[in-house]
């Protein structure tokens, strides 16, 4: 399985705590099946100020420790961008961090607030739809205006976006009412993909062979390898692992 998100970087975000605990988040995610992994620190002005330039020397140094320690895991450099005014601006400077391509526009993660559909966001989806850059907003499920009126997403894909659910939310990580939404949202056809959002060992573990199982049991496993493998395989072709 390809992962296109995940807080496995060590102390930079509310993910992993240390670099001990990013190698054993890596050997668990190998362990249940995946090979390639995107790093996506949050990337939230005044709370994360994880600008690509600022992490890149702690991804060097886990691709390094993941080497030594002989942890099968290829890694890529991202980001997930909390929705912001500002990303016009990276996106006219080519400053946005990338996970790869959606139909040819580059393509890149953004993150709504999780109480409501933030203010603006149709007309930023719009600005990006005009300018070929694909947004992918990362688990609507967990949105709490969608939660209360899962239609709502429809306006937000009408305006350009496409989505990410994530693993967690079809299994038991979240409260019974985002497996619900994570559910419909799948049947309606709303998810490119699913990714696992790994913050740590606990509860946000990798359940991406839990949500694989699930989807193939509940749907079929055509839609399951869709999901967790040949979407994001197609969107990350233009990404060199590490
Ligand atoms: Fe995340």
């Amino acid at each position: 399985m390809i992962d296109l998100h995940s807080h496995i970087l060590p102390n930079i975000d509310d993910g992993s705590r240390s670099m001990a605990n990013t190698i054993a988040l890596a050997q668990h995610s190998v362990d249940v099946g995946v090979t390639h992994m995107m790093c996506t620190p949050h990337w939230h002005l005044g709370r994360y100020d994880n600008h690509k330039h600022d992490v890149q020397s702690v991804f060097a140094e886990t691709v390094a420790q993941l080497k030594a320690n002989a942890v099968p895991l290829k890694l890529a450099l991202s980001a997930e961008i909390r929705m912001c005014t500002e990303i016009i601006q990276w996106a006219q400077q080519a400053s946005l961090p990338l996970i790869g391509h959606w139909q040819g526009k580059p393509a890149f993660l953004l993150e709504m607030s999780h109480s409501h559909i933030p203010a603006g966001i149709e007309n930023l989806l719009l600005w990006l739809k005009q300018h070929r850059i694909q947004a992918i907003i990362v688990h609507p499920e967990r949105n709490r205006d969608i939660m209360k009126q899962p239609s709502k997403i429809k306006r937000l894909y009408d305006a350009g976006a496409i989505f990410q659910g994530t693993a967690g939310s079809f299994t038991h990580t979240f409260k019974s009412e985002v497996q619900d939404v994570a559910w419909e949202l799948l049947d309606a056809g709303y998810f490119a993909y699913v990714a696992s959002d790994m913050h740590d060992l606990e509860r946000r573990y990798n359940q991406m062979a839990e949500c694989r199982a699930l989807i193939t049991e509940r749907v079929d496993a055509a839609t399951a390898q869709a999901l967790t493998l040949t979407v994001p395989q197609t969107i990350t072709q233009s990404i060199n692992w590490e």
